[in-house]
């Protein structure tokens, strides 16, 4: 990538000799995926989730190891590639942006050389599951975030490609048309496509994926069951708890009250803030109530306000990193 220094000089500097840094953004992936298997990919921002989806569509090329698809090697094979996968990248649109959908869609029509019965065949399906019929007339600028990513699918899989790669394909849209994807994204791995789907919505991946990766800074660092993580994800709840600041006992001075706490509620784990007066309890919700946990802070300390979190994804990916996972997460691939 661009080293570019700082300030305008640091611009003209560039533009005549221009340095480079050299950035791993994916290294030690090794990952294969069965034909029909619908597989999740996840990881926290940057962690090279989009890298590998550019890697597997001939977009970068590798500079070690391989990347096959089908049997190709993408970056080499760029074109018959483009006939075995369909490609989303929620972030932006592949339509062409002046021409209404339904031009876009003719364009690829032509260019992937489907056959006229087939192309109303496939518009027809697509009008049943996502609605496209409305979208047809309009021009691609001027399509809503949800409408986009309908048109954006339907452009994506009209050649009806065995293998998909879609890269946040629910980013940013309101419950409606996220469930439209969802239902839609089932019916193409009822029929059989292989999926690698990239998401930060765990909705998304119980819909459709029974595997799961979790890649984080370029390496995989879990990859195993859905239900695995569904596991965690779902049984461990976190309340978060602010002490009245006036109050004179500390949590930070007295450790003693944890190890009360943890006797009366083993289990619980206990995370103390930066602050004294802040106070988090991550329990399993499979063994206590909020209820159990609430009061048995309060029969000890002030508590002026509290808030009940669940984990999320990302806390799972972020101990998934981190090395941190119950037992049964132990087969974490690093
Ligand atoms: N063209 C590029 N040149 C240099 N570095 C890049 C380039 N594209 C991506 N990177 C870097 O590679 C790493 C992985 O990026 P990538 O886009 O694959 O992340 P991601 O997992 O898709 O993240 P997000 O969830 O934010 O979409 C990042 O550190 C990013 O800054
Ligand atoms: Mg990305």
């Amino acid at each position: 990538m661009p080293d570019k220094q700082p300030g305008f000089a640091g611009s003209l500097r560039h533009l005549v000799r221009p340095r480079h840094l050299e950035h791993t953004a994916v290294s030690g992936v090794d990952l294969s995926v069965e034909a029909g298997e619908a597989v999740a990919y996840l990881g926290p921002n940057g962690a090279g989730k989009s890298t590998t989806v550019k890697l597997l569509i001939g977009i970068l090329q590798p500079t070690a190891g391989e990347v096959r698809v089908c049997g190709l090697k993408p970056y080499r094979d760029r074109h018959a590639n483009a006939r075995n996968v369909g490609v989303l990248f929620g972030q932006r649109s592949h339509l062409w942006w002046d021409l209404q959908v339904r031009d876009s869609l003719a364009l690829l029509r032509d260019l992937y050389r489907i056959p006229t019965r087939r192309y109303k065949e496939r518009l027809a399906e697509f009008d049943d599951l996502l609605g496209l019929g409305e979208l047809m007339p309009v021009v691609a600028r001027k399509l809503s975030l949800g409408q986009r990513m309908r048109a954006d699918l339907a452009a994506a899989l009209l050649h009806a490609p065995p293998v998909v790669f879609l890269d946040e394909p629910t980013i940013g849209l309101d419950i409606n048309a996220r469930d439209a994807v969802r239902r839609f994204l089932r019916k193409i791995c009822d029929d059989g496509a292989t999926l690698l789907l990239t998401t930060h919505d765990i909705g998304d991946i119980e819909e459709v994926c029974r595997r799961v990766v979790i890649i984080d800074r370029g390496r995989i660092v879990f990859d195993g069951p859905i239900d695995r993580v569904k596991e965690l994800v779902t049984r461990q709840r976190i309340v978060h708890f602010t002490l009245d600041p006036e109050w004179a006992g500390t949590v930070v001075l007295d450790p003693g009250w944890v190890t009360r706490l943890q006797n009366r509620l083993p289990a619980v784990m206990l995370v103390v803030d930066g602050a004294p007066h802040q106070i988090s309890v991550a329990f399993d919700s499979a063994s206590y109530g909020a209820g159990e946990i609430v009061s048995a802070v309060a029969a000890r300390m002030p508590v002026v306000d509290l808030r009940i979190d669940e984990t999320s994804i990302e806390d799972v990916v972020r101990r998934a990193y981190a090395g941190e996972l119950n037992e049964p997460f132990r087969d974490v691939v690093t």
